[in-house]
């Protein structure tokens, strides 16, 4: 095992049905780190640069104002960076396939997400997907100073950083 940090945030559509707590206590058990955590609403630049590998996909708009919370009229969402032990390929697992039809019905996405009729995805959650997105995802929403500990390897922590300026 490999310790890990792997961005997770809790979409709108979770804030709306009032699941923070239930998605939480999906993940708790993994026992990772919370190095990072923060509610702050999405700029459209934020969401358009997160899921810019889509963005020549159908969906890429209504995926867009989905994390923006502009379907369910929330202001924010809420971001962590968790840290531990093969954290991203572990979250993931809790997480569930993209598709809440077709994840674990155990999983986070089988247990309170949903397609709508317009074909968006609502997933309740994102989670990085492997070592490559966890290092771009978590430098576009968190920087090294809201973190508790570096967490990549090219990293001083924060502190040390302060220190010796
Ligand atoms: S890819 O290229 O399809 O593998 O991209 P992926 O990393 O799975 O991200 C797709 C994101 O778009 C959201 N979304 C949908 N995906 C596929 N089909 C439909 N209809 C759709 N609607 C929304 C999906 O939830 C992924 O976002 P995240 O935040 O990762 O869940």
């Amino acid at each position: 095992m490999v310790d890990q940090a792997t961005l997770v945030v809790i979409k709108p559509d979770a804030i709306q049905k009032q699941l923070i707590g239930a998605v939480f206590s999906k993940l708790e058990p993994l026992q990772l780190e919370i190095v990072g955590a923060k509610v702050m609403p999405v700029s459209q630049e934020l969401a358009e640069e997160h899921y810019k590998h889509i963005k020549d996909r159908p969906f890429f708009r209504d995926t867009v104002e989905h994390l923006r919370g502009l379907r369910h009229n929330v202001p924010c969402v809420l971001a962590f960076v968790l840290w531990g032990p093969d954290a991203i390929e572990r979250v993931r697992r809790v997480t569930g396939a993209t598709n809440p039809e077709k994840a674990d019905p155990q999983s986070i996405r089988g247990s309170f997400g949903r397609n709508t009729a317009d074909g968006l995805m609502e997933n309740v959650i994102h989670s990085s997907s492997d070592v490559k997105d966890a290092e771009r995802e978590i430098k576009l929403w968190f920087s090294p100073e809201e973190l508790l500990r570096p967490v990549f390897s090219d990293e001083r922590s924060p502190a040390k950083a302060r220190a010796s300026r």
